[in-house]
């Protein structure tokens, strides 16, 4: 595996390369400043020794004015360019075959305050930004320019294609993972993902930040989205038993073990999340329904075993810990009380699966989103019935409440319970489009 750069020394010049003349083909060059990609599409790079990686994320690093070449990109390319002022970053999406969605920063230092805390950010040269990063692997970066020769360019300041050659992740300073303690959590995703190893000075800080319970610094919701982010991996199970075995939730949760009976269910809920909802459900739901994008996309259901291996003592704060406070906290609480789940040692797949669905189907019913509740006895029964629940969801969607405040309904009880019967003739098969909700407001409307 690690053989795979020096065969890709070539292929990988070429193809920044070409990744620069493709990014000014969609975007005009800088006013001012330099720009050079950086981050994990660099190191995506000299890794993919024998194809080029998956282009979807591009990390551009300017030291000039961002807010000028926003301006410039939002002229030229008609498109909305989102400028954050606070931290001097732009973000837009630009379409190559599919949408790629490109980030622009200001170069910049960081400095930590705190532990765990967010960063105070200042303007800095390039090279004070690439060392302000979380591992050398991440800290290299390519010039875009529009050149013609086939020069390798690579600025690689802390030994990172050194260190991708010899498979291995380290950070760039020892306080790396005290200043951000999701660097840990980071490291493990890398880890597992590339089946590297730590460096060994980086392994001894990381012991470190265990033995310390650095962690317990960052907040639940910057966690949280550390763990929808190691649950989207192609191996999140490995990631997670990396995460077990360090020591890293045993330090908070001593009781957290890791167990085959974990590890079973844990395989057992990404079987789940592919089979149904294939990651394509979420994309298409309003976002206003956040609860239920939670469920769909399937990150709660990850929690669901972790949480259950936690002595009852422990649930709270393993509640605070993923920052799942709130409606999806209290849902997986109940789902974890419930008789069934709690009595048996293992997670059976079968039960799990029928008392989660229970759950999701109960809630919708509750706000008006699904079918009334049933019993469902087995699992081709049960995935059929999340199929249709999914359907109904995206079939529910036909009209809001905006849209009644619009034709003149008064505000209040009278646009939840419109908003009910038109969801109930929706799953009743009498209301099959957006005309049709619409036509049959507007009757009950002149009715009553
Ligand atoms: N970064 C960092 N410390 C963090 C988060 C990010 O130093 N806690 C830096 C790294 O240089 C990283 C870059 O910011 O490469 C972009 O962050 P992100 O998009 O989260 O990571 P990628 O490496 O691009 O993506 P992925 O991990 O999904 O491959």
């Amino acid at each position: 595996m690690h053989q795979r750069e020096e065969r890709g020394g070539e292929f990988m010049v070429s193809n920044l390369l070409g990744v620069s003349r493709l990014i000014f083909k969609w975007i005009p060059p800088p006013p001012d400043g330099k720009a050079f990609l950086v981050g994990g599409l660099v190191r995506d790079f000299l890794l993919s020794g024998y194809g080029p990686p998956d282009l979807r994320d591009v990390d551009i690093c300017l030291s000039g004015d961002v807010l000028k070449w926003s301006e410039r990109i939002s002229k030229n390319l008609s498109c909305e360019v989102i400028f954050e002022p606070r931290f001097n970053t732009a973000r837009f999406w630009v379409k190559h075959g599919r949408d790629i969605h490109v980030d622009i920063a200001m170069a910049r230092t960081e400095v930590y305050e705190s532990p765990g805390a967010l960063p105070i950010v200042t303007p800095a040269t390039l090279l004070e930004d690439l060392g302000r990063r979380d591992f050398s692997i991440n800290a290299m970066a390519w010039p875009l320019e529009e050149v013609g020769d086939c020069q390798d360019r690579l600025i690689d300041p802390f030994g990172g294609r050194e260190d991708i050659h010899s498979g291995v992740l380290r950070v760039l300073h020892r306080n790396s993972f005290r200043d951000d303690p999701t660097r840990m959590f980071r490291g493990f995703r890398l880890l597992s993902r590339f089946s590297f190893k730590w460096e060994e000075g980086t392994q001894s800080l990381l012991s470190e930040g265990v033995s310390q319970k650095s962690v317990l610094t960052i907040s639940g919701t910057r966690i949280r989205k550390e763990f929808v982010r190691i649950f989207l991996e192609k191996e999140p199970v490995d990631v997670l038993k990396r995460i077990y075995l360090s020591g890293l939730m045993w330090s908070l949760f001593p009781k957290a073990i890791w167990s085959q009976t974990l590890e079973g269910s844990l395989l057992e809920v990404v079987w789940l999340v592919k089979m149904i909802f294939g990651g394509s459900v979420s994309s298409l739901l309003p976002l206003k329904w956040s609860l239920l994008r939670e469920w769909c996309h399937g990150e709660t259901f990850f929690y669901l075993p972790i949480l259950k291996e936690l002595p009852s003592e422990d649930l709270e704060s393993g509640i605070r810990f993923f920052g799942l406070e709130g409606k999806v906290g209290s849902i997986l609480k109940d789902v974890i009380s419930e008789p069934s789940v709690s009595s048996g040692k293992e997670m059976n797949p079968g039960k799990f699966l029928r008392v989660i669905s229970q759950h999701v189907v109960e809630t919708g019913s509750r706000y008006g989103w699904l079918m009334p509740q049933s019993r469902m006895d087995d699992r081709k029964n049960l995935l059929s019935r999340l199929s249709s629940f999914s359907e109904n969801i995206l079939k529910s969607s036909f009209i809001s409440g905006e849209d009644l405040l619009r034709m003149g309904i008064p505000g209040g009880k009278r646009v939840g319970e419109m908003l009910k019967s038109v969801d109930e003739r929706v799953r009743e098969g009498k209301i099959t489009s957006r005309e049709e909700a619409l036509q049959w407001v507007r009757s009950e409307m002149l009715r009553t």
